[in-house]
């Protein structure tokens, strides 16, 4: 077979990327290694692991993992591989266990990953040492703000750096809560799809698909609310797409309202207004007046942290690769801790309208990554074009690039982002990729 040399540096330019990044096996291995076995990756909420012995499966790419609480209360992420002969020790997606236990042989290991249960160890003999087979545990686990990451690499920037000004969206966020916390114990949306993984990552913060993708859930939405939601989403929209660098971007798809009193007209009708109002009240108590309208005005925003988290509206939404052409996303809302149960019960209803397998939204993006994997076999058209709003960006002085809602601004933020970490742009020069000739 032929093979030819593929410099991946030429996959990524500053408005647009070619489409092999997407369909090529051998790129999406290199993902792996670069991206998901090498840098911060997001596994979940600690409250999903709220007592010792709670457990969930996670992934690094496509390596099995295990995120689990130990009995001094600290997150383990451990490698789901049994250190005799390799048969994965985890099975149920989530539990709570004091060991795990290999089907294949019962070698067992306790929360902290320790060899601590060996069946006829006679057969060993005299100079075994159970402490060399303790499971692989990742290099690093950090928790922010109740978001658990961890990294296989211990070479990476510390988590509140790594996340930058993603902080202070996450922080809002967690401040809706009047405790300042939320937890992901309300259940997991789950679908996958025939596609990349980069098409949700790109999805989630497009401004630009809306009115198209959803028009139909815009319609029926406008007609029982009496809004117009699509303005939202149209030219004369005046909110703005952000890169907040770090390959971390953002759609601040809250308009901006000055007072607490005005941004509580959201929760009307949804809430009785006794219940709205001492809400309200309770975030003024913790935080100020000023505070608690931007916490409650950035509550609807779409933020994408770089590779694998997006926050929108009261979901986190974890994308998981699979293959280069199958792509699974684990979609878990959140209720706020110290609130009357109407406004978590809102929440949810709010959130099961558009997402989920029966939301009225979220299915129809699920279907235009389909498409779009399916489109990108044709050769001959190789670019995907990026360059929505490239001449009318505006630099702040904090370094965020602005530019409106419907620009492809956090496109760009993700992609100059995976250049860096793929061809080593901002490290050392990585080597070239041999890929197999097309048509060999
Ligand atoms: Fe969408």
């Amino acid at each position: 077979m032929m093979a030819e040399k593929l410099d991946l540096n030429t996959l990524v330019e500053d408005h647009r990327v070619h489409r092999r990044i997407y369909t090529e096996p051998q790129v999406f291995a290199l993902e792996m290694e670069r991206i998901f076995e090498s840098g911060w990756v997001f596994l979940g909420h600690d409250s999903e692991v709220a007592a010792a012995g709670d457990f969930k499966q996670v992934r690094f790419g496509s390596q099995p993992a295990i995120m689990t609480r130990d009995e001094d209360g600290a997150i383990q992420v451990l490698m789901n591989r049994c250190m005799h002969r390799g048969a994965t020790i985890c099975q149920e997606e989530r539990g709570n266990a004091r060991h795990f236990r290999c089907w294949y042989h019962g070698w067992t290991y306790n929360g902290r990953g320790e060899l601590v249960g060996l069946p006829y160890p006679g057969g060993y003999g005299k100079n075994f040492d159970r402490s060399r087979f303790s499971l692989i545990r990742a290099a690093k686990v950090a928790n922010y703000r109740g978001l658990v990451f961890a990294s296989l690499s211990a070479d990476v920037e510390e988590l509140p750096d790594y996340l930058g000004k993603a902080r202070y969206y996450i922080d809002l966020f967690m401040d809706l809560s009047p405790q300042g916390a939320v937890e992901a114990r309300a259940g997991t949306h789950k679908y996958g799809y025939d596609g990349n993984w980069k098409f949700q990552m790109e999805n989630g913060v497009d401004g630009y698909h809306a009115n198209f993708v959803h028009q139909a859930f815009f319609e029926i939405q406008g007609k029982r609310l009496g809004r117009r939601v699509m303005k939202l989403f149209n030219e004369t929209s005046p909110l703005e797409s952000k890169d907040l660098g770090h390959g971390h971007s953002l759609l601040d798809t809250a308009p901006r309202r000055s007072s607490p009193r005005l941004v509580s007209n959201i929760l009307r009708g949804q809430v009785p207004a006794e219940i709205g109002d001492a809400y309200v009240q309770s975030l003024v108590a913790r935080n100020g007046e000023a505070r608690a309208a931007e916490i409650l005005a950035a509550s609807n925003v779409n933020l994408a942290v770089f590779p694998n988290l997006l926050i929108i509206g009261i979901q986190l939404r974890n994308v998981i690769p699979i293959s280069f052409n199958r792509t699974e996303v684990f979609l878990t809302p959140t209720t706020l801790c110290g609130v009357h149960e109407a406004i978590n019960v809102a929440r949810l209803r709010a959130h099961e309208a558009f997402y989920g397998p029966a939301g009225g939204g979220a299915p129809d993006d699920v279907e235009m990554f389909n498409r779009c994997q399916a489109g990108l076999a044709v050769k001959g058209a190789e670019w995907l074009e990026l360059s929505r709003g490239l001449e009318r960006e505006t630099v702040g002085e904090d370094g965020v690039i602005a530019a409106h809602l419907t620009d492809e601004v956090p496109q760009r933020a993700f992609y100059k982002r995976w250049r860096e970490i793929m061809c080593g742009v901002a490290t050392a020069a990585r080597p070239s990729v041999t890929l197999a000739a097309a048509g060999s």
